[in-house]
């Protein structure tokens, strides 16, 4: 049996360094999003079960399958979110988006859905998402897929690939919907048993299945853009254009859905190779959401991709997490005369050297197991104050790769460090 404090299945602790390249990653995405006008947005991470079952549909896999869901001491159901979007748009709706009025956000943060735990499968993930409302202009779109392209290009991911489709309008989907069924029809029989449920509650789902052979019937299906009204062929042509002229390479997936029902028009995906069987880094696209109570639904367009799957393309192209020490600059206190003053000039180079880690040895130990534990902190230098020191205003400065030693007035300390050391 797993113990108390194995994380469960499908969750991690992270440690540095490797926190230290989330916060490169986030604050990568912050610095591109700013540029292209988005503000951060932080929403609760556990919402009304509704707010997901109502925007994300009932016949999705996250929906039917993949929810945590809990109903707390008033007897309410309540899910941890599954995903960024829905809660975003809550609260825009929540604050009121006025005619014409647009609104441009970006949010990181764990999302929780109940996948059978593989790699690049987490039950615990994080996202960082980008959310534009109140424009139906496809130059949105493009601008938008640009946006998450120049992301991925600021942090060092190349060979990714960007596939695109369409959905079309919500008056498109009866023509979509019998065109599918016809065609599947003959063959639902000879499909697993998800698709044979889907082929009744939701047909579109059946593109998206990874069985076989579902996958090879499902590659000759009609394609939905060549079933979709002048209006929705109009604005996926012009998204198409706007991504060229942009300079965006891009794929048509004439069959691509994605697994979430508010999308509208543009669909999209980024993947890598570097990814293995969960391959997809990011996706997105233009959605119609409206909660119960509100007056006309919001419509926007986004994107979210995993952040743990960056990592993996990014350590799949060789970028790692930077290597940092646990100190720069390690303070020696021997005697316990020496200890209090030790804390005391640590408590200062922390003031003076602000991109340095400073730590003190408070044990009073032997000079020999202090010098140890510098060593295994990876200090760049040990400052060590003794009883002589003290009484000279001194301290000792060995630089720990060379051994070599010297005797500096505490005075003229900074400057020597200063020179010394490589602040980070
Ligand atoms: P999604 O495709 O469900 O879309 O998730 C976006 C990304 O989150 C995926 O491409 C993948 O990188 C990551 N991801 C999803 N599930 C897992 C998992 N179990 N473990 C690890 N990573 C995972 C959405 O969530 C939409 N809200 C995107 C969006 C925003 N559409 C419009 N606006």
């Amino acid at each position: 049996m797993a113990s108390i404090t194995e994380p469960l299945p499908g969750t991690s602790d992270i440690w540095e360094p490797e926190t230290l390249d989330w916060i490169t990653l986030e604050n990568a995405a912050r610095n591109v999003f700013h540029r292209y006008g988005y503000g951060e947005i932080r929403t609760p991470i556990f919402e009304r079960t509704d707010v997901f079952v109502k925007s994300l549909g009932d016949e999705t896999d996250v929906v039917q399958k993949e929810m945590y869901t809990f109903q707390d001491r008033g007897g309410r159901s309540l899910t941890l979110r599954p995903e960024g979007t829905a809660g975003v748009i809550r609260a825009i709706a929540n604050a009121g988006l006025e005619q014409g009025e647009e609104k441009r956000v970006f949010y990181f943060g764990p999302m929780f859905r109940g996948e059978r735990p593989a790699a690049g499968r987490r039950r615990q993930f994080h996202q960082v998402g980008v959310e534009t409302v109140g424009s139906n202009n496809p130059w949105m779109d493009v601008e938008v897929i640009a946006m998450l392209c120049q992301f991925l290009d600021s942090i060092g991911i190349t060979g990714s690939h960007v596939v695109v489709n369409t959905r079309g309008l919500p008056e498109d989907r009866a023509r979509v919907t019998s065109a599918l069924k016809e065609y599947f029809a003959p063959k639902v029989g000879e499909m697993c048993e998800d698709c044979r449920r889907r082929f009744d509650t939701n047909v579109w789902r059946m593109l998206d299945c990874k069985n076989e052979p579902c996958t090879t019937f499902a590659a000759g299906s009609p394609k939905i853009v060549d079933l979709l009204g002048e209006e929705s062929r109009t604005f996926f042509e012009k998204v198409c254009q706007g991504l060229r002229e942009v300079g965006v390479e891009y794929e048509f997936a004439p069959r691509l859905v994605r697994g979430l029902d508010y999308y509208i028009h543009t669909v999209f995906e980024v993947t890598h190779s570097g990814l293995g069987a969960q391959d997809a880094l990011a996706g997105g696209g233009r959605y119609r959401i409206q909660f119960a109570g509100s007056k006309t639904p919001i419509e926007g367009i986004g994107f979210a991709a995993g952040m743990e799957r960056l990592l993996l393309a990014r350590q799949s192209l060789g970028i790692t997490a930077p290597d940092v020490r646990d100190a720069d600059i390690m303070v020696l206190g021997l005697g316990e005369s020496a200890v209090l003053p030790a804390l005391q000039l640590a408590q200062t180079l922390r003031g003076e050297f602000a991109g340095l880690r400073v730590k003190a040895d408070f044990t009073g130990r032997s000079m020999k197991a202090q010098m140890r534990g510098a060593n295994k902190a990876r200090a760049q230098v040990a400052l060590i104050l003794g009883e002589n020191e003290l009484a000279q205003g001194t301290v000792v400065c060995k630089m720990m790769e060379t051994s070599e030693q010297e005797t500096i007035a505490i005075n003229e300390l900074n400057g020597f460090l200063a020179t010394k050391l490589n602040a980070r």
